[in-house]
């Protein structure tokens, strides 16, 4: 190689620089090295720069080469425009419908019970959030706040009650991919809570890096300035390189794993549809299972779609803007169509997936963990010969079945939507737009409002009485003030063990019930108005609450004012809602010690 437009600098650097620098040329990147100071200037910002291009290199499966052809072959692939879908027709997916509690209900939550001994659960949280604009990071939000109970610490919480529920105990391993972002203080709120009590060694983190920005069609990788790379996120398909780099996925396996469950930073629904879904994915022998919901035809959610042509069948997420043209331009004319009950027969993405872990450990394997990664670059005209801003190579966790052959077994679970996704994605202002828009508005009042909800729907699949309060508006989001009812994960994991618990009781539109505790039981119970019960029972307190009305005030909700939404005092996690409530007088019981208890007329 021709060293003369280093500058000189070829001669001052070590060995394993040289190898990186004559690799980065090889791959056409020239560029980067081509306006160095002469040795002696800027020696520092040079090292830096050094450092930094082989880190990237030894974090990407092929090192920055790699990278570099797989943006050149999918950015000739953008540039030609070709059909993603060509010579493939649309078929409704293998899917299960989950949306009624009935007896197949109940058959799926007691298969998927037993399961949990050979789960893991992984979060992605790398995400930076930007719609909501949280200062701190999503997990650390509240998902309600009677209680105020964080994300992260209602996770550990399914975690630890999955665990209380297995025959042969063990602890559930819990992997949390990060980025650069959201890491440090991921790893602040464990260690200042102790784990919530899930042990130190179940929990590991995997922190996601950024890639290189890439400027041209060339796949030339883009500057800041002189020495230093622009860097974008990958996206949260990156969870599966790291569960392959990292080693983790096949040590899993070998642990006797075998199962996955892959799921987002803010749905405090999506351990209710968890337990049901496994049981689905042991039955049906799904290697990728979809939690999924019903959605309306032309609704802005990617449709679950099974693919059958060119000697392929592929079960993908295929984006709702895509759906409709690929069905005009095949089997349906009229594009997306309703069925009897008004839904699409391609249901709704909400991006929690189930994965069986032998043959992800092959494909991970064989695809060294770098799932179908696509580019979007934006052209500045239909030349396609420039981009307006620097693109990057991308990958989505659910395109993993690209990579499937024919004798995986994709399947989709259907739930009712409010029972299994509720996300805090947006900001009061967006959301209320959103509401008169028409679309969901998912916020963090919506997420609260759906938290109480799926406790209800619990506590009416075990015969209670339930009357709803009116939905009212706040700010602009919808919000329905109860009864607000939190059945805890430790009380119970499936809607079998509520019937168990729960005989006989009625509660009223504003109340509030919270059970938090294994072995608690409430026959004859009824709490009227605005009344509050609260129990917490340690592990071996017993208590049985019977032929009781309760009657006091409860918790009242009170909506912030202009000055304590612009007030530094007032938490942000209550101004992204825009209320608080207050303890009128709630009833509260607390067993710490183990014994039999009574709470009588
Ligand atoms: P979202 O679509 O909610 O994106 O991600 P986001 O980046 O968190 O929020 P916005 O778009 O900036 O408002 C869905 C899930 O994927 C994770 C998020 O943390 C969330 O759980 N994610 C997203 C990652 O882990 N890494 C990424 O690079 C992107």
């Amino acid at each position: 190689m021709d060293v003369a437009f280093l500058n000189g600098n070829w001669e001052v650097l070590a060995a394993s620089d040289r190898e990186l620098v004559t690799t980065l040329v090889d791959a056409g990147q020239q560029h980067l090295f081509a306006d160095w100071d002469l040795p002696g200037t800027a020696d520092e910002a040079k090292a830096t720069f050094l450092s930094s291009l082989s880190k990237i290199d030894g974090n990407y499966p092929g090192g920055l080469a790699g990278y570099i052809s797989n943006a050149q072959k999918l950015l000739a692939e953008a540039k030609e425009g070709g059909n993603p879908f060509e010579g493939l027709i649309p078929h409704q997916p293998n899917t299960v419908d989950l949306t009624q509690f009935n007896e197949t209900y109940d058959h799926y939550e007691a298969l998927g019970q037993k399961q949990f001994e050979k789960t893991g659960i992984v979060l992605v949280a790398g995400g930076l959030g930007e719609r909501l604009g949280y200062k701190g990071i999503k997990l650390d939000i509240p998902v309600e706040v009677l209680e105020s109970t964080p994300y992260l610490k209602h996770y550990a919480s399914c975690l630890k009650a999955m665990e209380a529920r297995m025959e042969n105990p063990r602890p559930v391993p819990f992997i949390i991919m990060v980025s650069q972002d959201t890491g440090p203080k991921t790893l602040q709120t464990l260690e200042k809570n102790n784990y919530f009590g899930l042990q130190k060694e179940q929990v590991y983190i995997l922190k996601q890096e950024l890639v290189p920005a890439i400027s041209d069609n060339a796949g030339s990788l883009a500057l800041k300035d002189k020495y230093e790379l622009i860097l974008k996120p990958h996206g949260h398909g990156d969870i599966h390189m790291l569960l392959h780099t990292s080693g983790l996925a096949a040590q899993l396996e070998k642990q006797g794993i075998e199962h996955l469950v892959f799921i987002q930073d803010t749905n405090g629904q999506v351990f209710n549809a968890i337990p049901a879904a496994l049981g689905v994915s042991v039955e049906k022998g799904f290697d990728f299972n979809s939690i999924a919901v019903n959605r309306i035809p032309g609704e802005a959610v990617g449709g679950l779609t099974k693919l059958i042509g060119k000697g392929q069948e592929l079960t993908l997420n295929v984006e709702y803007n895509q759906l409709d043209p690929l069905l005009r331009a095949t089997v349906s004319p009229e594009g997306d169509v309703p069925n009897d009950q008004g839904f699409s027969i391609f249901p709704g993405n909400i991006n929690v997936l189930i994965i069986r872990m032998e043959r992800y450990v092959q494909i991970l394997e064989k695809s060294h963990g770098i799932i179908a990664e696509f580019v979007n670059p934006k052209y500045t005209d239909e030349t396609k010969a420039a981009f307006k801003k620097p693109t990057r190579l991308e990958t989505m966790m659910q395109d993993l079945p690209k990579l499937f052959s024919p004798e995986e077994k994709v399947g989709v679970s259907i739930f009712d939507r409010c029972w299994s996704f509720s996300a805090n994605k947006n900001n009061i202002a967006d959301a209320a737009a959103k509401h008169v828009a028409g679309g969901p508005p998912e916020s963090a009042a919506t997420a609260e409002s759906d938290f109480y909800l799926a406790g209800r729907m619990r506590l009416i699949a075990s015969g209670a009485k339930v009357k709803e309060a009116a939905e009212e508006l706040i700010l602009g989001v919808p919000f329905v003030n109860g009864p607000k009812v939190l059945l805890r994960p430790s009380f119970a994991m499936t809607l079998a063990e509520v019937r168990e618990k729960i005989c006989d009781c009625s509660i009223s539109n504003e109340a509030t019930l919270i059970l938090d505790g294994k072995d608690i039981a409430l026959e004859e119970v009824e709490l009227s108005g605005r009344s509050a019960l609260i129990i917490k029972a340690c592990a071996g307190a017993k208590v049985v609450v019977m032929g009781r009305k309760f009657e006091n005030e409860g918790f009242e909700l009170v909506q912030l004012t202009e000055e304590e939404l612009a007030s530094t005092h007032v938490p942000e996690y209550l101004k992204i809602r825009g209320y608080r409530f207050e303890n009128r007088g709630a009833a509260i019981y607390e067993f710490d010690e183990p014994g039999e208890y009574m709470i009588e007329a």
